[in-house]
């Protein structure tokens, strides 16, 4: 079948061919119904609803009037708090012929590079960043890896259309796209770092990203206990093996490996995201029908509209419709809680908000578990080599 044109303001998505997805006999109809009904039944009955706090690695709401804390411009000073010779001293990391101390990893201004055959040959952008910045520059490969894979507290980029990317840019220059965290503090960033691009930055980076396809990094297991944490740069880090915290509703997302993908930012090394239990089949049912049941023969609406219908058929992306598919759970909650909010409001962000208007957390915990669990890594991945 062959379905729905929508049309929002400024954006146009072209006519959706309904998926090979045929596990649940109705998905397809039901995706149409939902489509059909869900836009016009939507509206913001969950603006109230409070901010997942984990989504955004903070522990406690935000007071009134907080704000971020400027990040630090890059530096290759040494750190006092920390043994001179260990922060000097080379490391390596498997599969790579590189050598770099921590001093470089942490260089934000000049990106390390542990795997230049893992992607097209970084432009000065990705490793630089804008030259208007001067030495407060970070190469976009710092925090987005020179992969695009991103990682939990910033954004997965590899892999998006490039229409999209340069409308994101657009929207943090001009404000429209925000976090509902004030005090998030790499947003302010990216935003900083938007304004400062020039146009043909923006064009190199969205084709540099837009060229390397999405592959996942992302092991979702479903539990009710997660090892204790701490949060570090909005990241959370295991300070034990064993499972001992409730989950609590929560997505817990962490570095499989904390030394690799936190020290030595090794592109290769994923993470690990827990989910509550149940939360796969229903986040299943909201993805693919929007959350339409059938009870005593009769069709009830569900409280959003099958992500297929604009996402594509394998949610891996549709014309200027980003892919959501194998991506960070935290990142993928932020965004439509950041939607829900009105905070991010660029011109294509009224086809999300009727998507995103009735669902509370539960619904947006249950819809990134699934969402991330599409495309799981590969079991030899070495993302999932040192840990259960
Ligand atoms: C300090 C870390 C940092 C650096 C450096 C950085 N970004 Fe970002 N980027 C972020 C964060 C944080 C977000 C949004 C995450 C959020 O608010 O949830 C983001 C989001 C994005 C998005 C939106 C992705 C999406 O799926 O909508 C794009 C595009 C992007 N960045 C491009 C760039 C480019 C191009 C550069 C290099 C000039 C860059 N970023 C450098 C932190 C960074
Ligand atoms: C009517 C079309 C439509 C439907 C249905 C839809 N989306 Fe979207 N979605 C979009 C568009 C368009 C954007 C990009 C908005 C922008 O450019 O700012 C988007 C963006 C997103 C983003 C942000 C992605 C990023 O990289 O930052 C997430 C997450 C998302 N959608 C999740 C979903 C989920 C989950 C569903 C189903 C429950 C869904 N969407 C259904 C049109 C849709």
């Amino acid at each position: 079948m062959n379905a729905v044109a929508v049309t929002g303001s400024g954006s146009e998505i072209t006519p959706v061919k309904y998926p090979s997805l045929q596990r649940l006999g109705r998905v397809r109809w039901l995706a149409a119904f939902s489509l059909t009904f869900g836009l016009i039944a939507a509206r913001a009955a969950a603006a109230g609803e409070p901010e997942p706090l984990w989504a955004y690695g903070f522990l406690t709401p935000p007071a009134p009037g907080d704000k971020a804390a400027p990040q630090a411009s890059p530096s290759r000073d040494l750190r006092k708090n920390e043994d001179p010779g260990e922060q000097t001293r080379l490391r390596h990391v498997e599969g790579s012929t590189a050598a770099y101390s921590r001093v470089d990893v942490r260089d934000g201004g000049h990106v390390i590079d542990w795997f230049p055959g893992d992607h097209p040959p970084m432009p000065r952008i990705i490793v630089n960043g804008p030259v208007a910045m001067g030495t407060a520059a970070r190469g976009c490969g710092s925090c987005h890896l020179p992969t695009g894979k991103g990682r939990p507290e910033n954004a997965p980029v590899s892999g998006l259309p490039v229409a999209y990317f340069i409308r994101q840019i657009e929207d943090f220059r001009s404000g429209a796209r925000q976090s509902a965290d004030p005090r998030k503090p790499n947003t302010v960033t990216m935003a900083t770092l938007a304004r400062a691009m020039t146009d043909e930055d923006v064009r190199i980076a969205a084709e540099y990203f837009g060229a390397m396809p999405w592959t996942p990094w992302t092991r979702v297991v479903e539990t009710d206990l997660v090892p204790r944490t701490r949060i570090s740069g909005n990241l959370f880090l295991a300070i034990e093996k064993e499972r001992t915290e409730a989950i609590a509703g929560r997505i817990i997302e962490m570095p499989e490996d904390e030394e690799q993908a936190e020290g030595l930012r090794n592109p290769r090394s994923g993470f690990v995201a827990y989910v509550p239990i149940g939360s796969l089949k229903k986040g299943e049912n909201l993805v693919l029908t929007g959350g339409v049941s059938v009870t005593d023969g009769k069709i009830v609406p569900g409280k959003t509209t099958a992500c297929i219908t604009c996402h594509g058929p394998d949610l891996k992306g549709l014309a200027d419709v980003p892919g959501i598919a194998g991506r960070s759970p935290s990142y993928l909650v932020r965004q439509m809680y950041d939607l829900q909010q009105g905070k991010r409001k660029g011109p294509s962000a009224p086809l999300m908000q009727p998507v995103v208007a009735n669902l509370n957390g539960d619904d947006l915990v249950a819809i990134a578990a699934y969402v991330t669990s599409l495309v799981p890594p590969p079991a030899n991945s070495p993302s999932v080599s040192s840990r259960n």
